[in-house]
């Protein structure tokens, strides 16, 4: 099958900048020198997540949730032809990842308001331990996402990382989203650089 445009730029583009903005958060969690870049990290990934929830109803074909949110009966006939070792093709996100991508959204926008909270310093130690819970919800949730990504490659015979940097899957021509939305891609930016401002200021 031929390479075909899959993911758009403010699927790719947010991707990108949720994992920097993610293990910077990480990294910097602990700290009191650090707790600004901390702060506009969970910004960062706050900004990415709310951007895409719009994004998953206007956004072109593959980024919409309609066409990866699906039913358990659809999850359990792709869970069912991966343990057959013939894992159903799917050119967008397949079923099982696509709850991965919703709880990852989720849990980065209660994470995110939760930070946000604590750094305002509204509710006090209960909402430090709430933030805690939902980053490490998070982290684990994201091992179980590079599992599916790593493990669906190997079995697929597709490497899914490169994918998500050119935008290109195999797929039929007639698949191909028909514009990688370069202009959405900028109000993307756009909002990510105006919450950071935000905050740092
Ligand atoms: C280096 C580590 C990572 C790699 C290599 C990676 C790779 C990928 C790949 C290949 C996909 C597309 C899966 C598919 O084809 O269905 C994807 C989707 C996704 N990943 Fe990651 N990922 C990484 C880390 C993360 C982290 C840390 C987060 C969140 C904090 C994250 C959140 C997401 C989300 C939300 C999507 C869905 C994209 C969308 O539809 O907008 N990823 N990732």
């Amino acid at each position: 099958m031929p390479k075909i445009l899959v993911w758009d730029w403010p699927v790719r583009i947010g991707h990108w900048l949720m994992v920097g903005g993610f293990v910077l958060a990480w990294l910097t969690a602990e700290s009191e020198t650090f707790r600004l870049v901390h702060a506009v990290s969970g910004g960062v990934v706050l900004a990415v997540a709310t951007f895409r929830l719009p994004w998953g109803f206007i956004g072109s074909r593959y980024a919409r949730f309609v066409d990866f949110v699906r039913g358990p009966i659809a999850v359990k006939e792709y869970a069912n032809s991966l343990l057959k070792l013939e894992p159903a093709h799917h050119v967008g996100h397949n079923p099982a990842g696509g709850w991965a991508i919703m709880l990852l959204l989720g849990l980065g926008i209660l994470s995110g308001l939760s930070g946000w909270a604590i750094y305002n310093d509204i509710g006090g130690h209960l909402f430090e331990e709430l933030h805690e819970g939902l980053a490490s919800a998070m982290l684990t949730v994201v091992f179980i996402h590079l599992i599916g990504v790593f493990s669906g490659s190997l079995l697929h015979g597709e490497n899914l990382v490169p994918a998500m940097l050119t935008g290109r899957k195999q797929g039929l021509p007639e698949q191909a989203i028909p514009s990688a939305r370069p202009i959405a891609a900028v109000l993307l930016l756009l909002w990510v650089a105006a919450a950071s401002w935000w905050i740092a200021s």
